[in-house]
Order: structure tokens, then sequence, then C-alpha cells
């Protein structure tokens, strides 16, 4: 059975290097901070009448172990899984593990417009969505496609 928003919070994973964000390449990612961003979600979510689990790791494995946290736990996945997009096997196959989950991945900069090895994410391989270069407003919609796939209505405009 699917988990729904009223029973399960939606996981939002956030790769290595984004702790920084705010700091970090502002002319690519801009200005907020990941509480920002974390804020932003917890609004976009409680729209829906949900939640998130809001985490960040510079750890490949963490990011893997989150992610069979979410297979058990959570109603569905949003996941910036930023540089280990281009590289991880690993984090594509612990996706792969969670039939059905809603899954939609985000990144902040339009990785299209970037450098050639940017342009391949493993992790879209099994992502129900890919949004990419609308900023850190991509984590609302990310949010809401999440919430949407796990079968919630907005309850607030
Ligand atoms: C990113 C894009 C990735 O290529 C990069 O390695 C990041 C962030 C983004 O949000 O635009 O760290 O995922």
């Amino acid at each position: 059975m699917p988990r729904t928003l009223a029973d399960a919070p939606i996981m939002i994973l956030n790769g290595p290097n984004l702790n920084l964000l705010g700091q970090r390449q502002p002319e690519i990612y801009g200005s907020d901070t990941l509480a920002d961003v974390e804020a932003l979600c917890v609004k976009a979510a409680a729209a829906y009448g949900g939640s998130v689990d809001f985490r960040q790791s510079n750890h490949e494995g963490e990011l893997v172990e989150w992610i069979h946290e979410a297979r058990l736990h959570h109603a569905g996945i949003v996941i910036n899984p930023a540089a280990y997009s281009h590289t991880s096997v690993a984090i594509l196959d612990a996706l792969n593990t969670c039939d059905g989950l809603p899954v939609v991945e985000v990144h902040i900069s339009n990785i299209h417009q970037r450098e050639q090895f940017r342009h391949h994410s493993y992790v879209s391989l099994r992502a129900d969505g890919v949004i990419a270069g609308c900023g850190v407003q991509g984590y609302a919609f990310a949010v809401e496609r999440v919430a949407t796939l796990a079968g919630a209505a907005r309850t607030e405009a």
C-alpha cells in the first residue's frame, strides 16, 4: 500500500556541498541557505497537509541508507543528489529498491546549460520527474509533485 502524506513525511535529501548553499558559488546557486530551502519545503508540504524530513549529507553511503529508510517510512522522496547525480550508480540502485514510491529529482541550476559532464544524471533513470534551473523554487515544485503523486490534494491556497 502506498503511504499517504497523512501517514508519512516526504523525505528531502540533499547531497554534497549543499550545506554551503548561500556561500557556495552564489552566482550559480543563489543566496538562499539550506535552512531557507527547508522552510520553503515545510510550507510547500503543509499546503497539502503534509510534512517533510529534510536532510543533507556529504557522504554517498549515508544518502543510500536514508533512501532505504524512505523506502519503508516515507510518502515519497525529493532528492538533489548534487555531484552524485553524475556519478552514483549506488544512489540509483538504492532508488530502484523503492518500488512505487514517488521520486522527484531537483537541481537548483540548469544542469543542461553547464559543463557536458553535468548533462547526464543516473538518478534521472529512476526519477518520476526532474526539475532543473528553477533556483531553490524547484524544491517547492518537487514537493508539490511528490504530494500529488502520493495522492494528496492541495488544502491551502
Ligand atoms: C546541482 C547541480 C550539480 O551538477 C552540482 O554538482 C551540485 C548542485 C544543482 O542543484 O544545481 O552540487 O545538483
